[in-house]
């Protein structure tokens, strides 16, 4: 097998006959659209090399198609390939699979039933396709491929492959990251790629949490745990001790476990009257030996929201600072807001604090939406600008009531 690395594009061996094709993405400067990623992102198609067939799982971001191709035809002709399994159907991993079929009509597509239909749907084609039962078990003369459905995670096609002669779990989104490492395996997990899998997570995965445990335990009842690579299609390829790591990890942000004492601070303020209060609740937290991740909308300052959502995660508890704008909340914060509850669904304390100019008409409509989605929100404090000496002990109150919540 080659080894390859130029313009940002890597061809490497994972695992005997398995390689990966990876793309490291530096100019979306917003994935899906949506996520700040300032960071990057990668693409990583595998490809398996067997004596009596070639398999390609994934391949690129739409838009890439001649990128993927020219890298695919550096390694094997494209006439030479039998399968193409597509794990999922988002656009950043199935980009290529028209030009793939123009390429070679003979390819036989393989993915869950449903993919099918977004074959058409998508890309217009009808290529040969094979749909797969879950556990259903594809044979070459030296390994067996199995399907394993993992529904909504993030799609209802999702699926991934163990490879049990290699110990391999090809796993698409799921272990995924942002960010472009240096090397197609990871060396350790340190804070800073768990900060990014975790932004991945909660950004594309958090609004279907629930089906995270459910899927993991069935994939490692399935493979019996017997699996020493994790090979994801964003981020790097993880092995060794470091696999039961990032097992736990996933756990920990499935369930939003909090980590590290840390608390989420955001908030907006357009001409620093919010500011003032939120340092001096930055300031109080701090002091007590919290960790405070701060998140700004100013004039001067405007935080990444997927930092923002990935970060909340798995802090002990938030904290809101919202101007009042146009009668509702700051839009920018609004959006937080929403953000929160679809991606978090609730489950973390919540201290709540609005400042306003001519009207008080934030507070009680934000603090009943945040309840409604699930969130405690253990006080919520309205100041009307400047805050006064009566407000900062409001104020310093339900700070005391917050930490409390955060360390029973
Ligand atoms: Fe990386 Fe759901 O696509």
């Amino acid at each position: 097998m080659s080894k390859e690395r130029s313009h940002g594009i890597i061809i490497d061996k994972v695992s005997r006959d398995l390689m990966i094709i990876r793309y490291d993405d530096t100019t979306t400067k917003y994935f899906e659209a949506l996520w700040e990623i300032p960071e990057g992102v990668t693409y990583n198609a595998y490809l398996l090399v067997d004596d009596d067939a070639t398999i390609l799982f994934d391949s690129w971001k739409k838009g890439l198609e001649n990128d993927f191709l020219n890298a695919l035809s550096s390694v094997i002709d494209i006439r030479d390939l039998d399968y193409v399994v597509i794990h999922h159907m988002e656009s950043d991993h199935s980009g290529s699979i028209k030009a793939l079929y123009e390429k070679n009509p003979d390819i036989t597509f393989i993915g869950h039933p449903m993919t099918n239909k977004l074959l058409r749907s998508l890309y217009g084609i009808s290529p040969r396709f094979r749909a797969v039962k879950d556990g259903e078990i594809l044979s070459t003369r030296n390994y067996q491929l199995m399907f394993i459905h993992v529904p909504w995670l993030h799609w209802p096609e999702t699926m991934v492959t163990y490879i049990p002669q290699i110990k391999t779990l090809l796993t698409c989104d799921v272990f995924g990251a942002y960010t472009i490492p240096k090397s197609v395996f990871i060396e350790d997990l340190s804070d800073e790629y768990v900060f990014s899998m975790r932004k991945y997570f909660a950004n594309i995965i958090g609004f279907y949490r629930d089906n995270v445990i459910k899927n993991l335990d069935k994939v490692l009842t399935i493979t019996k745990g017997d699996i020493e690579i994790i090979a994801p299609a964003h981020g790097a390829v993880i092995k060794g001790d470091l696999v039961r790591k990032a097992i736990d990890l996933y756990r920990e942000f499935a369930l939003k476990t909090p980590v590290n004492r840390k608390i989420v601070v955001a908030y907006s303020s357009m001409y620093g009257f919010v500011d003032g209060i939120m340092n001096h609740v930055t300031q109080v937290l701090s002091d007590w030996g919290f960790n405070v991740s701060s998140y700004r909308f100013t004039d001067k300052e405007r935080a990444g929201i997927g930092d923002l959502i990935g970060d909340a995660n798995n802090a002990l508890g938030i904290v809101l600072g919202i101007s009042t704008y146009d009668t509702e909340p700051f839009p920018l914060m609004d959006y937080v807001i929403n953000l929160l509850i679809k991606k978090l669904r609730g489950g973390k304390p919540i201290l709540l604090i609005t400042d306003y100019g001519w009207g008080d008409v934030v507070l009680k409509h934000v603090k009943a939406r945040l309840e409604k989605a699930g969130f405690t929100v253990i006080d919520a404090i309205s100041v009307n600008g400047v805050p006064t000496k009566d407000d900062l002990n409001k104020i310093d109150i339900a700070l005391q009531s917050f930490k409390q919540a955060m360390t029973q």
